[in-house]
Parts: C-alpha cells; structure tokens; sequence
C-alpha cells in the first residue's frame, strides 16, 4: 500500500501523512525532507543555489528511488510535486494519491505565518501572498484533480482518510 498524499503548500500533508502512517503501522516519508537529507541544503538553499528545475528533477528522482524501494508507505510530497514530468500518472499508478483540497482563506492564514521558510512565498507582501496562492491553485488543480481521493478540509479527520482509502 503507497498512499502520497499531495496538495499545495499548507494544506496539512506532513501533519495527516504522519497521523495516516502511523494508524496504518506504515513508513512515513516527507518528500522534501528526503530531498533536504540527500542533498545536504535546505530547500531554499538548494532553489538558491542550483535553482528550481534542479529542485524538480531531485525531487522526481527521490519519488522513484523510495517508491521503487518500498512496497508499503505514506509519503508528504511537495505542493508541487505532481505537476512536474509525469509524476502523478506515475503516483496514480504505483499506488493511491489522496489530494487534500484546502480553500485559499485557509491556505492564505496558514502560509502568512511561514512564507519565509518557502522559496517559492519568500519576500511577497500580504496581497501578492494571496494572489500568488489563488493563482497558483488555479494552476495546478488540473493536476490535483487527478488524484484517486479528494478530501476536503470541511470534512477532514483520520477516519475520514482511512474510510476513503479503504473504499477506493
Ligand atoms: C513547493 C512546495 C514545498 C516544496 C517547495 C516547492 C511547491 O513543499 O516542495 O518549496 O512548488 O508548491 P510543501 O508543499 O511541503 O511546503
């Protein structure tokens, strides 16, 4: 069982991926935090530094390198991890992609607490944060769109997770 769990930034990956994981007695993987391990840099250094198609191309290879090693987990990935290469036909068909569809109020709360630690949020004012955010999902939710379960933040909870998955 490889659940990934995908959604934008701040919308509770980490946080449920980790609830999931351990309900289900399975690895927890944080994408990012992979990334940060195998690299040595944080993400902000390595979007500084070696700028974000490197970012892409790490992350889809980190993607690969646990998916292929492990039969069973729950994996956080990135915001924008399967908007990149073929990342969620390859998500879809390894396992099951759950997208957590958070409204942008919640996101906007959320993420104004901890622009700074995020490469792609760093140095905008309130009203570009918000911009930046409804028109980014905007972007992105064809990709979202194509997970296998959708869940929405009104009706979120562990057993909703688990219900969902089971019945998927
Ligand atoms: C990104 C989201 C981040 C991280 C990177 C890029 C994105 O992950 O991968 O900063 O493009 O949305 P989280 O969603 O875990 O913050």
């Amino acid at each position: 069982m490889r659940i990934f769990l995908i959604g934008f930034m701040g919308s509770g990956k980490t946080h449920w991926g980790r609830q999931l994981s351990q309900k289900l007695s399975i690895p927890f993987f944080d994408l990012d935090e992979q990334v940060v391990n195998s690299e040595g840099h944080s993400i902000n250094e390595i979007f500084e530094i070696f700028g974000e198609e490197y970012f892409r191309l790490k992350e889809k290879g980190t993607l690969h390198i646990i998916s292929e090693s492990h039969s069973s987990f729950v994996m956080a990935c990135g915001g924008g991890t399967p908007c990149y290469f073929n990342n969620i036909e390859y998500m879809n068909q390894s396992g099951t992609t759950v997208w957590i569809n958070t409204p942008v109020q919640i996101l906007f709360k959320r993420l104004l607490k901890e622009k700074n630690h995020r490469p792609l949020l760093r140095g905008l004012t309130d009203q570009q944060l918000m911009s930046f955010i409804t028109k980014k999902l905007g972007d992105r939710k064809i990709y979202y769109e194509q997970a296998t379960i959708i869940i929405d933040d009104e009706e979120i909870s562990l057993d909703h997770f688990i219900e969902e998955i089971f019945h998927a």
